[in-house]
This record gives C-alpha cells, sequence and structure tokens, in this order.
C-alpha cells in the first residue's frame, strides 16, 4: 500500500511494518470510524494522531479501497478543534439514501458522520459531519452537538443503524458500563429510548464503541439483532476486547435471546489481545445476511508501548460477519472478508514430516485438524531463538496461543491467550491462520472462534513445525499461501 509522505519518521533498527493490514506510516492510529461503503468503495475512517506515533489530538484519518486489502490513504476527514467543541473521537456514518436529514445536494446521497467531541475540559458530547461528494469532504454541522452530555464522564462512540419496521435511525452512545439508545427521523434531533447493560455482559471495564444491526440467518431465515461492545480492561485475556451480544430489538429496547451457552456466559467476539473497538461498514451489498467488520489491532494495555515507533496501530483483516445457527443456538461467525488468493499470493501445498516448514512473513495458512486428535502443537520460529506456540487441544477443549518467547514482552505483552473450545460441528475442523510482520489471525472452527495476537520477534519467525500427537493422519490438506503485493505479482510476470 502506498503510504503518505510524513515528516516524524524516524528510522529504527528493525520494522515490522504490516505487508496487508493496514496502519499509517510515521502516524498513531486507534479505533476504525465512520465506515461506509458507496459505489464500489469501501471508506475507512480512523482515530489519527497527525502529529505524532502515540495518541493524543485525536483527528479522522481516512482510507479507500475496492478490495478491502490494497488500500489508498487520503487527506484527514475531519479536524480536531481545541479551542471549540473540542477532539474528534470515534463513531459511525451513515449513507442516507432518503435524505432524512436533507443535506444532500446533487449527484452523491449525503453521508452522515457520527461521532463524539471531547472537549479540551474531558466533556463528551455528540455530534454529526456530512459529506454530499461520496465522502471525500465532511462539513460539521453548525448545531452541534445533536446530543449534550447527560452529566457522566465517558459518553461516547455514536453508531446509528436505520430501524426499517418504524422508519427511524436508532443511535447507540456507550455510558459508562452500558449503552443507551436514541431515536430520531432527521439524524440532527434526538430522543432517548432506552437503556442496555446493566445486568447483562462483561464489567470488568469501561464499555466502549456499540454497534447494534439485524441479521438474517441465510440456513433458518430468522432475523436477529446484534449487539457489539468493546470492554477495556476486562477481556478474557487481559485489557482490551470484545463481546456480543444476540437478541431482539424492538426499536424500543434490546432484549438478549438465545444466549448460546447459558445466560452467565460471555460470548467473545475475539479471544485474543488485539482484536478492539472493532465496528461493521454501513450500506454494504447483502448487508441483511453479513456485516463487513474491522477492528483496531492492540491493546490499551501496551498499545504506546510496541516496539516500532515509525508507525503505532493498524487494523485487523476486515471480516464478514454473519448469524449462525449452531446445536446450542445462535453465534456469529467472523471470517475474513478479503480474498487472499484473488491475485496477491503464491500458494503451495505441504507435506508434513519431522522438518519445519520454512516460512515467508506474511501469509496464510489453512488446514484442517481431526477431533480425535487429543493435543496439536504449533510452533513459529525465529533465527534469534523467539518463539510463538499454539496449541490446540481437543482433549481439555482449550487453544492456548502463547507469546511469552516472542521478543517483545514488556507492559503485560507476555500474554498466553486461553480460549475454551465452545462448540465443534464437524469432526474435520478447518483451521486457517494469517500471519503478518508483526500478527497472527487465528480463525478456529468455521471462523465461530478467533484469537487476534500481536507479537514482535526480533527477526522475522522463518520456521512453523506442526507436531501432531500421534503417526496417524489427523492434520491435513495443509496449505501455505505466500502474500505478494498485487504489483510485486505483476513484476513476477
Ligand atoms: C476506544 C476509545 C473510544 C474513544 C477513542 C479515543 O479505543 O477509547 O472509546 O472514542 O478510543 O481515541
Amino acid at each position: 500500500m502506498q503510504q503518505p509522505e510524513n515528516q516524524n519518521l524516524q528510522s529504527t533498527e528493525r520494522s515490522w511494518s504490516p505487508h496487508y493490514h493496514f496502519f499509517k506510516l510515521g502516524f498513531w492510529i486507534n479505533d476504525p470510524n465512520g465506515l461506509f461503503y458507496l459505489d464500489g468503495k469501501y471508506h475507512l475512517f480512523f482515530q489519527l494522531n497527525p502529529d505524532d506515533v502515540v495518541w493524543g489530538n485525536m483527528h479522522w484519518g481516512y482510507a479507500t479501497s475496492e478490495n478491502l486489502i490494497d488500500w489508498e490513504h487520503q487527506p484527514i476527514a475531519l479536524h480536531a478543534e481545541p479551542e471549540g467543541l473540542g477532539y474528534i473521537f470515534s463513531g459511525g456514518a451513515v449513507v442516507d439514501t432518503n435524505n432524512t436529514a436533507g443535506f444532500a445536494t446533487g449527484e452523491y446521497p449525503a453521508v452522515i458522520a457520527t461521532f463524539t467531541h471531547q472537549s479540551e475540559n474531558e466533556e463528551q458530547v455528540q455530534s454529526i459531519a456530512y459529506s454530499v461528494d461520496g465522502g471525500q469532504n465532511f462539513t460539521k454541522y453548525t448545531r452541534n452537538p445533536v446530543i449534550p452530555n447527560p452529566g457522566l464522564k465517558d459518553f461516547r462512540d455514536p453508531k446509528v443503524v436505520w430501524y426499517a419496521k418504524k422508519q427511524y435511525w436508532v443511535k447507540a452512545v456507550v455510558a459508562g458500563q452500558c449503552v443507551y439508545f436514541y431515536q430520531s427521523s432527521d439524524l440532527k434531533s434526538w430522543q432517548k429510548l432506552s437503556e442496555f447493560g446493566h445486568n447483562h455482559g462483561a464489567h470488568g471495564g469501561i464499555w466502549e464503541c456499540p454497534d447494534l444491526f439485524p441479521l438474517i440467518c441465510s440456513e433458518t431465515g430468522e432475523e436477529r439483532w446484534v449487539l457489539l461492545i468493546s470492554i477495556n480492561p476486562g477481556g478474557p485475556n487481559g485489557g482490551s476486547a470484545t463481546q456480543y451480544f444476540i437478541g431482539d430489538f424492538d426499536g424500543v429496547e434490546f432484549k438478549p435471546q438465545d444466549s448460546p451457552l447459558g445466560n452467565s456466559q460471555i460470548h467473545w467476539l475475539d479471544y485474543g489481545t488485539d482484536c478492539y473497538a472493532g465496528i461493521t461498514w454501513d450500506n454494504t451489498p447483502d448487508i441483511l445476511q453479513s456485516r463487513t467488520y474491522i477492528a483496531w489491532m492492540s491493546n490499551w494495555d501496551y498499545a504506546r508501548d510496541t516496539p516500532d515507533n515509525t508507525w503505532r496501530g493498524a487494523m485487523t483483516l476486515p471480516r464478514k460477519i454473519s448469524l449462525v445457527k449452531s446445536e446450542v443456538g445462535y453465534l456469529l461467525a467472523t471470517p475474513p472478508a478479503i480474498d487472499f488468493n484473488g491475485g496477491n499470493s503464491i500458494s503451495r501445498s505441504e507435506t508434513l514430516n519431522q522438518q519445519p516448514l520454512v516460512i515467508p512473513e506474511a501469509y496464510k495458512l489453512v488446514f484442517t485438524l481431526n477431533s480425535d486428535s487429543t493435543k496439536t502443537v504449533l510452533q513459529w520460529q525465529s533465527a534469534s531463538k523467539e518463539t510463538f506456540v499454539l496449541t490446540i487441544d481437543f482433549a481439555n477443549k482449550l487453544i492456548l496461543a502463547d507469546r511469552t518467547q516472542s521478543g517483545f514482552n514488556e507492559k503485560g505483552f507476555d500474554t498466553i491467550v486461553k480460549m475454551p473450545i465452545e462448540v465443534l460441528e464437524q469432526q474435520n475442523v478447518e483451521i486457517e491462520i494469517y500471519a503478518d510482520a508483526c500478527s497472527f489471525e487465528l480463525f478456529f472452527n468455521g471462523s465461530r472462534q478467533c484469537i487476534t495476537m500481536l507479537t514482535f520477534p526480533t527477526t522475522p519467525f522463518n520456521q512453523l513445525s506442526i507436531a501432531p500427537d500421534s503417526e496417524e493422519k489427523l492434520v491435513n490438506d495443509v496449505k501455505l499461501s505466500a502474500y505478494k503485493a498485487a504489483n510485486s505479482l505483476k513484476r513476477l510476470k
């Protein structure tokens, strides 16, 4: 991906720049914001510090893509006004197809960005901005804020959805450790509908970045509403993580239902340490069948201290969220939304023997694992003898991802992620691992469970050994696809 000019870039001895994950060289980024799709383009906004590689002075940065893998950096979309309503915190965007707000002037439907302004004295209010040229330029609404602060320290991250049954917009805003829902017919004037979360879900930390949307299960044809809530701290493996609720929304209240694994069970969208503040794109094709999602690939515990100071913060792989019926009720599946094999990779099938596989820095690894196996261990190793170890233990229904010996391990980074294996649909379990210069993303059991983790080895992991627990062929169909940027593929021809 072409990176913009930046003045602050200092050289470090080792770069961990991602090959196929979104990041911005020279700058700090965190949460994805304002995601919408229009005329074949995905628009990605994000929390950006335009002056530094640490958090602060928040603006909305901007990039666009046609395939969710090759991104084009664009000029800053929303600038902070330190003297006015303040910095631009997280939020969403909607394409106002029916011109309910009346902002559209011509060719394009108006796009309305909904975001939090945080003032110098840290007051948080909800504001809007609109674009009449398909997202290239945004104008802040002159009558901001559209929702004043109701007396709360934490009141932020507005995300809007169209409630078709009653023909109005619904906005979710997090308020401390719960979420407030509001309604509006014009995106400018908002009335509060209800609150959710006082007696539900994980409460180990503050709630952030809500996202409420309907999905139809392709198998049953039934509709359910999904609510994503990020929480920090209080994740299942420390620090930041995202929980999800599946239930019903009647235009006023959200009621969780079909709790797949019992009511006290928290459902984590990703069990890893590095998938946070994710939200979904508005206006994508077939949006009722699946929602396209992306998250910030870091954790507030150590985000400011990761070793590569030529950039800080990247996005996870974009994923497609859909509703799947399992024997314990509805669950979410979140497979990657990119076509890794579509001209961006070179694949080879691997035969497992005693020799470790020689691996590139950025690739996708796919295999199936028979659940008759008890314990299978995958160990990545670098020339500097650092390791990342993944243990898939069907006997104890547990997956472990150990980065304690992976190189950088300060500020609580030395974690062993534990993920209980929930529901298995098939005997042969499909496992997909997407690795990049400083990340692993594991998609397990038809992507019903995921682990995203950063690692910063001193030298790249270049060997992988896969140790099955028996002589029997329980690990099958191993395929490795090395990532090649589209233009380097062209050069190869
Ligand atoms: C989540 C978050 C949001 C906030 C933003 C500030 O990571 O804390 O709640 O709007 O980051 O950058």
